[in-house]
């Protein structure tokens, strides 16, 4: 299918960079916007030549930038975790006004479209059972376990629990102020569809990493954070067992599924997982990546940070089923080849602001 309009909000970022060069090579004419927050983009950046200076949160702009669009893609929110609870602003303002303003345009303009960049964030915890008592829920871990170096959640009598994939049926509960803004995005853009009759593709993104991922930050995901260690010749220091597990899926492949997102309506509100199907663990992120740079070897200090999850791992089969999207990138490969590959500066990065 070619020759859709789409708005793509975010253009400028690390995904939605990739997510323009899919939708445009594949024939769309897309209407690129990005804010250029300085969280993202450092105090002075300039847009890049093509891409409008709009915020999602003013309707008069979106207004402008509207008419005759079919899909908008909405990639733009401000990410990382939230490092401080001076952060919770930011997120609700850029993530979830911004949608909830986002969504009253398209109702103005008749646009009944929304592919939405969505993350396995919402979920907080993955699944977890045990060889005799099945499966258990899960809420966080005890501090006093972790401090001891038990790691594993245990089950009522005490056996360790053994990781098992989350579906998109999965509980959903945010566990940060990240988490929960893409989780209000999801709900104000379901409210959105079943007020108005429009279809949103919620994609959940599991741990996205590629070419221009932005350097390590507080902000940063855990491949950037290893590959700018090895980069100055430090060992990547791999926190709790490094036996947590990831669906690591490569930003090609995000950008191929919001490719399908755009050219494949779905009816109603649909939250898709996005990753490769391909667990591993942080333990081999660093081990990979360390063996194609030619070390140092990872560390693993054993420390840990509180409020992360231990396990979270993608079904990906209703993507599949849905979208006809199946990743193409297999995650060891793809960060053997990103050891080497590009990162975006993020000299004068700071912390969100509203
Ligand atoms: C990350 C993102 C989250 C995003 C999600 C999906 C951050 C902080 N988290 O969550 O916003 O929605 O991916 O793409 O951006 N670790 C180390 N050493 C380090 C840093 C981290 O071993 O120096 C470990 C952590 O303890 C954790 C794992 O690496 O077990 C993954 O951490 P991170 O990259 O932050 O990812 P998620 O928590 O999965």
């Amino acid at each position: 299918m070619s020759g859709m309009r789409v708005l793509l909000t975010g253009a400028a970022g690390f995904i939605g960079s990739h997510v323009y060069r899919a939708l445009t090579g594949a024939g769309h004419e897309v209407v690129p916007i990005d804010l250029m927050v300085p969280a993202a983009h450092g105090p002075d950046a300039t847009a890049p030549p093509g891409v409008a200076r709009i915020d999602v949160r003013d309707g008069a702009a979106l207004d402008g930038v509207l008419r005759g669009i079919d899909v908008v893609c909405h990639q733009a929110a401000v990410v990382g975790a939230g490092v401080s609870a001076q952060d919770a602003p930011a997120y609700a303002s850029h993530n979830d006004v911004g949608t909830a303003v986002l969504c009253a345009a398209m109702d103005r303009a008749g646009c009944r479209r929304l592919v939405l960049a969505s993350s396995m964030v919402v979920y907080g915890e993955g699944r977890y059972f045990g060889q005799r008592c099945g499966r258990v829920e899960v809420a966080s871990r005890r501090p006093e376990d972790l401090a001891a170096g038990i790691f594993e959640y245990r089950g009522p009598d005490g056996e360790s629990l053994t990781w098992d994939t989350v579906d998109e049926d999965a509980p959903l509960r945010p566990r940060s102020l990240y988490a929960a803004s893409k989780l209000a995005q999801e709900n104000y853009a379901a409210a959105w569809a079943a007020a108005t009759g429009s279809t949103v593709a919620a994609l959940r993104y599991h741990n996205v990493f590629g070419p221009d991922m932005p350097r390590d930050t507080p902000y940063s995901g855990v491949a950037a954070i290893f590959r700018s260690a090895l980069e100055v010749g430090q060992p990547p220091r791999v926190f709790e067992d490094g036996g947590q597990m990831r669906d690591f899926v490569h930003v090609a492949d995000i950008a191929a599924a919001n490719l399908a997102a755009v050219e494949r309506p779905l009816p109603g509100f649909q939250a898709l997982n996005i990753s490769s199907g391909r667990p591993i663990s942080i333990l081999e992120v660093a081990a990979t990546l360390a063996v194609a740079r030619g070390g140092p070897e990872p560390v693993v200090t054993g420390g840990y940070r509180a409020g992360d999850v231990r396990h979270i791992v993608a079904d990906p089969g209703r993507a599949a089923r849905a979208l006809g999207f199946v990743a193409t990138v297999d995650p060891l490969d793809g960060l053997a080849r990103f050891a080497f590959e590009p990162l975006r500066e993020s000299a004068g990065v700071c912390a969100p602001s509203v």
